[in-house]
């Protein structure tokens, strides 16, 4: 299904004449996006002319999954029970919903928050596809996860793509500690000042104000079932997981909820990540920074045990060490940091934000640092520059822009971290730690306690995955 919209849509438009409109739901879904390349910006994740990637550092969301608790409880499982409960319902007579006439729930108790098919795939795809990006590494001896049996299994998983026979990678598991301060995967997990329902509050107003017309008209066509604002958003929420566990959903079908309808959605659900863990929040920035600071460090010591450091995390953290970054940052050009928040406001769409939860974390969503040399790259010195890429598109960072393409040579990169640091140091102080053995600093890349974590093993993965946490 992806696949075939990646052939067959770039051919589509190239030949059309006139301008035709296209609109893919999935690439819409937030936090419930299947893996996809947004190209935002549209620059070219091939290394600048002259230029070889000579480390790199990966930091990904874990693969897609079957539900997660909170959107499930909330949001889908209400609605299922509201269905199940409606059985004298003729769904046969309403062509956007007839498919509720014989639809079955594709998410059971059991499976949420798990892998599915597609999220293995995603994550095996990753393993490929960085072993295509960096034919010149070695390949890393060890990657890293936190322990949740998500992350975990995606790590398995993108370990499988990317080594060519058994046991060459290991996996590390990282625990997601309440009180391991900056040191782990999960910072925000050991981060008081973080809560994880911020943003609810504020995106419930503008989940009131778009889905009162669809409310009202999925009422019009099916009298006697009492839609309500949740069971839209839900509904909506179903399109992305029905489409990562079958292959397909008719929740998106663009009859059901119209383009600008999708557009509303993915609004309400970037005002949520805008507070919970993006520009809006007071301290995404700080818990984001530790990763940040030493994938930097690592990408420019001397000499490292690996050419290629990759680690597996949940939603929050790439958002928050994008905000470390100054990335997709919707004030930049003009606006002010005080007035961040009016950027995003509560009662219409700001549809020219760069802050698009969909481009930043679908499932797989990831960052890279990396480390290229370059030579000959017309116009620039022979030497170090360093590169970031959000979902494979290169982004240029605020300030560190004198390099070939999107890069920054190594003194500006070094000026660039010092400059983050100031702002968004300090973590502990800034989440308001209250427990006494906190630390700043991330260190399970080079701290030998860590330990060399274990092998992947070929067919445990899709016969006898370990038993759902
Ligand atoms: C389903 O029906 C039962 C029994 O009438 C009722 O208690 C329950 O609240 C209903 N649930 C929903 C989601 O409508
Ligand atoms: C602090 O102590 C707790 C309890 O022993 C431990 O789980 C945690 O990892 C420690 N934190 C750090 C940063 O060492
Ligand atoms: C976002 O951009 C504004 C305007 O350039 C800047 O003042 C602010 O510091 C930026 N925010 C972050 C967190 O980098
Ligand atoms: C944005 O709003 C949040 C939540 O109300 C608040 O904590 C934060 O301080 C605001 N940010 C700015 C820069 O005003
Ligand atoms: C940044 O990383 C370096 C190298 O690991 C470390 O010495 C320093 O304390 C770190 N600073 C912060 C704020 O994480
Ligand atoms: C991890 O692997 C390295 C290199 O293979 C080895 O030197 C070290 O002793 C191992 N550490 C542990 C805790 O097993």
């Amino acid at each position: 299904m992806a696949l075939l919209y990646t052939l067959l849509l770039p051919l589509a438009s190239a030949s059309a004449l006139y301008s035709s409109y296209n609109f893919n739901p999935l690439e819409h879904l937030g936090g419930v996006a299947p893996y996809f390349e947004p190209q935002d910006p549209p620059t070219s994740p091939a290394a600048p002319r002259g230029c070889t990637a000579v480390r790199a550092a990966y930091l990904s969301r874990h693969a897609a999954i079957y539900a997660n608790d909170y959107d499930y409880e909330e949001y889908i499982e209400p609605f299922i029970e509201k269905w199940k409960n409606h059985t004298g319902m003729d769904w046969t007579k309403i062509p956007a919903l007839n498919f509720l006439a014989d639809w079955s729930p594709p998410i059971s108790e059991a499976e949420l928050e798990i892998l599915t098919r597609v999220g293995k795939l995603e994550a095996t795809q990753l393993g490929v596809d960085l072993s295509f990006r960096y034919p010149n590494l070695r390949l890393p001896q060890r990657i890293w996860t936190s322990s949740a049996e998500r992350t975990a299994k995606s790590a398995q998983a993108l370990v499988r793509g990317f080594e060519l026979d058994d046991n060459m990678i290991n996996v590390v598991e990282i625990d997601e500690g309440k009180q391991s301060g900056a040191d782990s995967l999960t910072p925000y997990k050991s981060c008081p000042g973080y809560s994880s329902s911020a943003g609810s509050k504020q995106s419930r107003s503008y989940l009131e104000i778009f889905t009162k017309p669809i409310v009202a008209r999925l009422n019009a066509l099916a009298p006697g079932f009492d839609f309500e604002a949740d069971d839209v958003y839900g509904m909506m929420e179903l399109c992305g997981y029905e489409s990562v566990i079958r292959g397909s959903s008719r929740f998106c079908s663009l009859d059901l909820f119209s383009p600008d309808d999708w557009l509303a959605w993915e609004y309400t659900a970037d005002i949520m990540y805008h507070y919970n863990v993006g520009y809006g929040s007071n301290v995404a920035g700080a818990f984001g920074l530790p990763w940040l600071n030493a994938s930097a460090h690592l990408l420019m010591s001397a000499k490292t045990e690996q050419d290629l450091y990759v680690s597996f995390t949940h939603r929050e953290l790439p958002p928050a060490v994008i905000v470390a970054m100054g990335l997709f940052n919707n004030s930049d050009f003009g606006g002010t940091a005080d007035r961040i928040n009016n950027t995003m406001p509560l009662d219409r769409i700001n549809q020219r934000r760069a802050w698009k939860s969909s481009h930043i974390l679908p499932f797989l969503g990831n960052i890279a640092i990396e480390r290229l040399d370059c030579a000959d790259s017309y116009g620039f010195e022979d030497g170090e520059y360093y590169r970031v890429l959000v979902n494979s598109a290169p982004q240029e960072l605020p300030d560190c822009t004198d390099g070939p393409g999107t890069s920054c040579s190594r003194q500006g990169f070094e000026t660039y971290l010092k400059d983050r640091l100031a702002v968004f140091g300090g973590f502990s102080e800034r989440c308001g730690v209250d427990y006494d053995n906190s630390t700043d600093v991330l260190t399970i890349y080079t701290d030998p306690k860590v330990g060399n974590g274990t092998t992947v093993g070929k067919r445990s993965l899709w016969e006898n995955g370990r038993g759902h946490q």
